[in-house]
């Protein structure tokens, strides 16, 4: 109940101001965590912008220290910020790691994304906050509380994979990005996205886990009504790294050469595989038909049809007469 959830957003806000002192008042924090910040070319301004932090590389330094403020530890542990011992102590769950704080639309703190600052496959890259009350992750977007405004000015919002790379881009001057860290996009992300715009324009990473979420996210966002282009990196990269690699302005320029609509995203990508086979060159086609197909507006869906026969030099009509049939199939 209500009640509940302020608990949740109280500690969780705690929980942010302590992991953001340790980082720039502790000699910890500033020797291991700002120092990583900075080494990741994140200024001090964005730092404390989106109020990252760090947590110390301790067993039990910020549960001590919440337990000292009096708060329960019922709230410190459906956070997750704390885990219990056997014995009915709390631990810390996020040791020596590098902090994200995730805010609500409304700029509450309501979850954490702690990124390790080891180069060890064993431990998790990135330990993310549980499912709570107050953190549902398929309906939360990293970044939205900062970029909400300049998405309605600009009308477009930029969807990147991480953390890092809302950072790195919001740096940027491009201050209308979020993330949908820790899961797939989400319908409900998209409803969310679309309340302020509905363009949005996908900036994943480029490798094939990246091309593969892309062409899921894109059919998601196509079925609920909204308008959406991918720009691909150059493979291995990411924007964080590729706007830190190019610089700002060039980093921009790539977006405005580079974005493709989602017809001419698919058919580069899947042609690419399908050579000139001329049965995977069909379904390649089909492919994007079904796409179409999913675009509630029939007028939209139409142009797309028309730059789809263009494209592939196909016959527009037989296009239009398979649109149909799929049509009819989903209803
Ligand atoms: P950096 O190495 O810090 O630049 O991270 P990244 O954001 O580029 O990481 P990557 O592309 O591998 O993953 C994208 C996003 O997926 C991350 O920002 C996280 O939200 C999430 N993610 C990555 N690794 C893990 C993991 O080990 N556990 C969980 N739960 N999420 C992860
Ligand atoms: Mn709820
Ligand atoms: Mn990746
Ligand atoms: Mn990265
Ligand atoms: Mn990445």
């Amino acid at each position: 109940e209500d009640n509940r959830r302020e608990s949740l957003m109280v500690v969780s806000a705690f929980a942010a101001k302590f992991f953001q002192e340790s980082l720039l008042e502790t000699a910890e924090g500033q020797n291991i965590g700002l120092s990583y910040f900075k080494e990741r070319g994140f200024r001090e301004d964005i730092i404390r912008k989106f109020e990252l932090g760090y947590s110390p590389d301790n067993w039990d330094a910020f549960s001590t220290a919440a337990i000292k403020q009096n708060y329960q530890q019922e709230f410190l542990l459906e956070s997750g910020l704390s885990v219990k011992r056997d014995n009915g102590t709390l631990y810390d769950r996020y040791r020596g790691r590098v902090m994200f704080p995730i805010h609500s639309f409304t700029g509450r703190v309501v979850g954490f994304g702690g990124r390790t600052l080891k180069n060890d496959k064993s431990v998790p890259k990135y330990v993310n906050s549980p499912e709570s009350e107050i953190y549902h992750k398929s309906s939360i977007l990293y970044g939205l509380y900062f970029a909400k405004k300049a998405i309605r000015e600009t009308d477009n919002c930029y969807l990147v994979e991480g953390y890092a790379d809302v950072i790195s881009v919001y740096q940027a001057g491009i201050e209308n990005v979020v993330a949908s860290s820790g899961t797939s996009l989400t319908v409900e992300q998209i409803r969310l996205i679309g309340r302020s715009t509905k363009n949005i324009t996908i900036l994943y990473d480029g490798d094939a886990a990246g091309i593969k979420a892309a062409l899921r996210g894109l059919d998601l966002i196509l079925e609920e009504g909204l308008n959406v282009k991918v720009v691909t990196f150059p493979d291995g990269h990411d924007p964080d790294s590729f706007v830190r690699k190019v610089g700002t302005a060039a980093f921009k320029t790539y977006i405005d050469q580079h974005q493709k609509d989602f017809i001419l995203y698919k058919t580069s990508t899947l042609l690419k595989d399908a050579g000139n086979d001329p049965i995977k060159k069909a379904e390649v086609i089909r492919e994007i038909v079904e796409s179409i197909a999913k675009i509630p507006d029939s007028i939209k869906a139409s142009v797309f049809v028309k730059e789809c026969s263009l494209l592939l030099q196909m016959d527009e009509r037989s296009l239009l007469t398979e649109l149909n049939k799929m049509r009819l199939a989903k209803s």
